[in-house]
């Protein structure tokens, strides 16, 4: 078992859930001070104690093991000085798997089934995840950068922790801008331009409309969405043509990240749906009439009223969302249901959610607005009001061609330079957006991310194919049997990092946050790096010094691997 889990279930904190106490134990920037510490200042308030006082009783109880050597209660502080031949040991074990072929392959889960005891986490239970959630006709932006990554990061971790994942792209595909589109459509457009155009060609048509538009025009768009509401032949064979052409482009993008959707289920899926919906809100006596419109009162919540329909009878936005969730929880049964979507609907959703209580549905709990902050670039800000669109296949184009540059010239016999540098490019942005809390905003710097001795994925990949190399020359070497190895600081140090992969995956997933494993990512290839740099690997002393430090080697590449692979990040054999 993970020994981490195992200290945290040994110390037993009433009131306090092993699962919090394993997050709380971190690794003291002094080694001298311990190799572990708990922080015991959270638990005074729950235990009524002072925080040096539960050090001491906790330390005082501690029995030590094979793998914790001693503890000691300093200042508030349960310090913990570990066995390194015994952590070894333990650290072999745990990670054994992944030393074969087939072991690595059905390594996953592994995190969630080593300690779930007293967690909410684990097997059989179904997560819906609405991201990336396009609108038709409109620009795929750098402004859906995070909500793809993040909501992808999302999809594999839940996936390799053992839940059943749903992924859910709630398009935007409904709304009178449709009939803007096909009104500009009949001026200026006709098919084989917009077949060759794509998405460019119906942004274009768009644009051309709102900056045009007169009175006249205006009251022709309205007539045509009645018209596709109305199940209008042609107007609705132009809409899916639009839909078709939108979705086909956003698909070579998710490719592109290594995104993938289990349903594509848009707004306008849920119209005749609402219906049902209106009618329990109204035999809750949850729906009250203000200036025409049905709206639900917030206000004492502190929110303004929910329009459930707008006076001429319409649905709104927030409509098909109710719709959607009580669909998504018929459909699914999810134990949970995330939205990632930008902090700016931070209300929407807070309104949503209430709502759904009010409605007496006690899955209303289960739904998470996981928020994200904005991103934008070094070289000019996004803004639509000035149509200035980052597109965000530019954006990996970019990136993509400096990663080519870069790779030129820092190894010009490289072999398969396209796909490294796409590997390599593609995966630069998607770090970017993973590496801060996700709630910041980020100014994106094409050069930053391709520094390959910054914080970058390029210096984790890097790290990795030296990795590789290494283990390709150590071919013939047996692994380590996990017995009497003696660490030194290096060694020490990286084991330490490794062993705490699968919690950082139970992290990231319980705080709806992949930078964890991003950070991780980092951390772990410095260490690795430095034990590259300090310890001879291929030529080591001796045997078994070959074989741990090969072992170490393989284990940490193995990580890694799955580290970047769960954020969408390839790994080139070579660099
Ligand atoms: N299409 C929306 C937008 O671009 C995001 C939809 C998010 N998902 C949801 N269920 N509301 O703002």
């Amino acid at each position: 078992m993970d020994y981490k889990a195992y200290i945290a279930e040994k110390l037993a904190v009433d009131g306090v859930s092993p699962e919090e106490i394993l997050e709380s134990i971190a690794v003291p920037p002094d080694p001298t001070l311990g190799d572990y510490a708990l922080p015991c200042f959270k638990f005074a308030k729950i235990l009524r104690k002072s925080p040096v006082a539960i050090a001491e009783e906790l330390a005082k109880r501690y029995e030590t093991d094979e793998i914790v050597s001693s503890v000691s209660a300093v200042n508030g502080y349960l310090n913990f000085q570990v066995d390194r031949a015994g952590l070894f040991k333990n650290f072999r074990e745990s990670f054994s798997p992944l030393l074969t072929e087939e072991g690595e392959k059905a390594w996953t889960g592994y995190a969630a089934r080593e300690f779930t005891k007293n967690s909410d986490m684990g097997a059989k239970k179904t997560v819906c995840i609405d991201y990336s959630s396009v609108n038709i006709a409109k620009p795929f932006h750098i402004g859906h950068l995070s909500t793809t990554v993040i909501g992808g990061a999302l999809s594999r971790i839940y996936r390799f922790l053992g839940y059943n994942v749903v992924g859910i792209n709630h398009l935007g595909d409904y709304g009178t801008q449709f009939g803007k589109l096909i009104s500009a459509y009949k001026r200026w457009g006709n098919r084989a331009d917009v077949e060759a155009g794509g998405i460019h060609a119906i942004n274009d048509l768009y644009v051309r409309f709102n900056s045009e538009a007169t009175e006249e025009m205006e009251a022709e768009a309205r007539e045509y969405f009645r018209l596709i509401e109305n199940g209008d032949r042609e107007a609705n064979e132009l809409f899916e043509t639009f839909k078709s052409i939108t979705l086909a482009y956003v698909k070579k993008i998710y490719d592109r990240l290594h995104v993938t959707f289990d349903s594509y289920c848009g707004e306008s899926f849920y119209i005749d749906k609402i219906p049902a919906v209106i009618e329990k809100l109204e035999k809750k006596g949850l729906l009250v009439e203000s200036r025409g419109a049905k709206v639900v009162d917030l206000e004492e919540y502190g929110m303004p009223p929910f329009i459930v329909l707008r006076s001429d009878g319409a649905s709104l936005y927030a409509t098909r969302d109710l719709a959607a969730a009580f669909y998504r929880k018929e459909t699914y049964d999810f134990d949970k249901c995330l939205y990632v979507v930008a902090y700016q609907q931070n209300l929407h959703f807070q309104q949503l959610f209430r709502v759904i209580e009010r409605m007496g549905e006690p899955w209303a709990k289960d739904l998470v607005h996981v928020a994200y902050g904005m991103v934008s670039l070094e070289d000019g800000a996004m803004s639509t009001r000035k149509g200035k669109v980052v597109w965000l296949e530019d954006v990996l184009s970019r990136s993509v061609e400096k990663a080519a540059a870069i790779l030129a010239e820092k190894n010009p016999d490289l072999k398969d330079r396209e796909k490294v540098a796409e590997q390599v490019g593609v995966g630069a942005v998607i770090f970017g957006a993973l590496y801060n809390n996700k709630i910041k905003d980020i100014v994106f710097s094409y050069d930053k991310a391709l520094n390959f001795d910054g914080e970058t994925s390029v210096y984790v990949q890097y790290t990795c194919a030296r990795a590789a190399s290494v283990l390709d020359k150590l071919g013939g070497v047996p692994f380590h049997s996990g017995e009497g190895a003696q660490l030194n600081e290096r060694e020490f140090a990286l084991v330490k990092a490794l062993a705490e992969f699968p919690d950082t995956v139970r992290a990231a997933a319980v705080h709806y946050e992949p930078s964890m494993i991003a950070r991780w990512c980092m951390n772990a290839a410095q260490l690795f790096n430095k034990f590259y740099i300090d310890c001879r690997i291929v030529n080591a002393e001796t045997e078994e010094l070959r074989s741990l430090r090969k072992t170490l080697t393989h284990i940490a590449f193995s990580t890694l691997k799955k580290g970047l692979g769960l954020l969408g990040i390839e790994v080139p054999k070579e660099m």
